[in-house]
């Protein structure tokens, strides 16, 4: 282990933007729900989020890039938020050539994927599949960090079988000059199950030389007061699913006044609507066949829908439409029948 590198990362870690006093906010990288669609049309409505990660973008074998997998990051289209581009893979020199391709398109900072559940993904010892080998993490920074041209962090679990693998990773995290550590804190095989372990973040955040994000299970305002009172030396923090269930979210951590939900029904609903309406006509221009358009749409309600009281069967009819006109007819029905939003049930 190298003083150097040691000595380099607490010096980050005090020049960090975690010392300011308000939180960061960073959408969190959601295959499939938080692509650049999502992100440009959720900050044309929505306020708080400060960056967003991108979901992530595998290494390519051939180190042919197909310049279709890098529409996602394409500046022009990411101008709205600042995004950083996250990549899936455990082969240091296609990773350095991918990282690198990003810094010319302008980013100067990756972020490695770590900690994918996935066990297809995990099998190939990518994603969380590398956790349970600190050795080989070890090999692959010492590879990556010095031949490539942005900065790194890494988005991790505590582990890929047992959260008591995180204090290995941290040892050798803490050897390597990374810009910050974003740490949901399940394991792997865990997948979504049970509940983010907030000890374990701490007990990980003690030993850690590198400023850490927090991300996990922030989903309506009481969650949120439980992790900042419990962690209140964190000032980054990540939401994904959150965010989707209750787009307001990050405007009612940063008290951003817009979301009395019970005073303020009417302009709440507009808002929705609004958001929605954008949403839609989006996806319609980037979908090629409408199959694409209602699927990803019913995936967003999946996680919206249950925040509105009673939405139970009305949201299980939508669920069920197999057309454009039929998804949009539901759609007025839905809104028609007045639901409230209640995300903080
Ligand atoms: C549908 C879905 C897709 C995800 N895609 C990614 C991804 O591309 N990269 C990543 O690092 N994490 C991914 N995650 C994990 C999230 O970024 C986040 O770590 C996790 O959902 C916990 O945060 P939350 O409780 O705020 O949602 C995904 C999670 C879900 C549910």
């Amino acid at each position: 282990m190298s003083k150097d590198f040691i000595a380099q990362g607490l010096e980050i870690k005090e020049n960090h933007p975690m010392t300011e006093n308000r939180p960061f906010l960073m959408l969190a990288p959601l295959q499939g729900f938080t692509d650049v669609v999502f992100r440009q049309v959720y900050v044309r409505h929505f306020t708080g989020i400060d960056q967003a990660m991108a979901p992530f973008i595998s290494t390519m074998g051939s180190r042919h890039l197909k310049p279709s997998r890098l529409k996602d990051v394409a500046p022009d289209l990411n101008t709205a938020l600042p995004v950083i581009p996250q990549i899936l893979g455990n082969n240091p020199e296609d990773f350095i050539y991918l990282g690198d391709y990003l810094f010319d398109m302008g980013y100067g900072q990756v972020n490695w994927n770590l900690g994918c559940p996935h066990s297809k993904i995990a099998r190939k010892e990518r994603g969380s599949g590398l956790l349970p080998h600190p050795d080989k993490i070890d090999v692959f920074l010492s590879r990556v960090i010095p031949a490539m041209k942005p900065s790194l962090s890494v988005k991790i679990r505590l582990g890929r079988h047992s959260k008591e693998e995180i204090l290995d990773l941290i040892a050798v995290f803490n050897t390597h000059k990374l810009d910050e550590i974003i740490l949901h804190p399940r394991t792997g095989e865990q997948m979504y199950t049970g509940t983010a372990d907030v000890d374990a973040f701490e007990k990980a955040m003690k030993a850690c030389v590198h400023p850490m994000v927090y991300n996990g299970d922030i989903v309506d305002t009481a969650s949120w007061e439980k992790v900042r009172h419990r962690l209140p030396a964190v000032r980054r923090f990540m939401i994904g699913r959150g965010i989707l269930s209750n787009p307001f979210l990050p405007e009612q951590i940063k008290g951003l006044g817009a979301a009395d939900f019970p005073n303020n029904g009417n302009q709440v609903h507009e808002r929705l609507k609004c958001f929605h309406t954008d949403l839609f006509n989006s996806y319609k221009e980037v979908f090629s066949g409408p199959g694409h358009l209602i699927g990803r749409m019913k995936g967003f309600w999946s996680y919206l829908g249950p925040s509105f009281e009673n939405s139970r069967k009305p949201l299980k009819k939508l669920l069920k439409s197999n057309s454009e006109q039929d998804y949009l007819d539901r759609i007025n029905e839905f809104w028609d029948m007045n639901l409230k939003f209640r995300p903080d049930r």
